[in-house]
């Protein structure tokens, strides 16, 4: 009984002895090969202390000179300011017109910017159907008879009796405030389908920034500091 139970205890001891040096061979030789020397665990290449890598640079930022206020190159308007701005400047179906972007800067635009947002869906709520698709070219089916798909539509206004005759100005004769485009898309016509959730104060790219007519910001005459040269090696 004693004798079996030690025969037990160093039977264990024994298999876990040669388990752990088989372990350690097996690491030793998975690691350095069958050599003493274990030259495999050397650094391929000797490395110096100090590092000879290049230090990264950025080149050097460019400042216009003298100190110019940087022209952004797109414009940041709301949808029905652009429209509005089309309408006060006497709606031109070719002419550019102006208008002030939402930070401040002078702009420039033409119809061609201001037809997508008549004819585009997904443009003034995610989903959106286009204005077309309701107030299409064929005002016999139309919508309040009325086609926003090109500009002699767009002129022609709403409730016309036919193709060929001009109905109600939907333009406010040049007055945006009071125009009916303005009522429709900027107050909510929660009872009109496809008009309730029109975002009046959608935010759009649109237009080319004109040059600021005198330069806002004052050059100064301190130089910029020269760029650190990298040092060689
Ligand atoms: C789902 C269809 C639909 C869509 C989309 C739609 N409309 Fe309308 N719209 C109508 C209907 C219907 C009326 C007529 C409401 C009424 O009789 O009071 C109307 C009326 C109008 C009117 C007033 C016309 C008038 O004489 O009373 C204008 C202007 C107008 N829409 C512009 C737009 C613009 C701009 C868009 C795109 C942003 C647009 N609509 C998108 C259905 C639509």
């Amino acid at each position: 009984m004693n004798d079996d139970v030690k025969k037990y205890i160093y039977g264990t001891l024994t298999v876990f002895v040669v388990g752990v040096l088989a372990w350690i061979g097996f690491l030793y030789i998975n690691a350095c090969g069958f050599t003493l020397t274990c030259n495999r665990g050397k650094l391929a290449v000797d490395r110096t202390p100090v590092p000879t890598l290049l230090p990264a640079t950025l080149p050097a930022m460019e400042i216009p000179a003298g100190g110019e206020a940087v022209v952004p190159d797109q414009c940041r308007v709301a949808a029905t300011d652009l429209i509005g701005a089309w309408v006060a400047a006497g709606s031109s179906e070719t002419e550019a017109f102006q208008f002030v972007d939402v930070n401040g800067q002078d702009c420039e635009s033409t119809f061609e910017e201001v037809k997508p947002l008549f004819i585009e869906a997904n443009y003034w709520y995610v989903g959106s159907l286009s204005c077309v698709s309701c107030h299409s070219v064929d005002v016999a089916v139309s919508s309040a008879q009325l086609d926003l798909s090109n500009y002699a539509g767009i002129m022609a206004g709403s409730r016309r009796a036919d193709a060929e005759s001009t109905g109600t100005d939907i333009l406010g004769a040049g007055s945006w405030d009071s125009s009916l485009l303005y009522e429709f898309i900027s107050t909510s016509k929660a009872d009109v389908p496809g008009h309730a959730d029109i975002k009046a104060d959608l935010l759009i790219f649109a237009g080319t920034p004109l040059p600021a007519p005198e330069p806002t910001v004052t050059a100064t005459s301190t130089p910029l500091p020269e760029a650190t040269a990298t040092p060689t090696p």
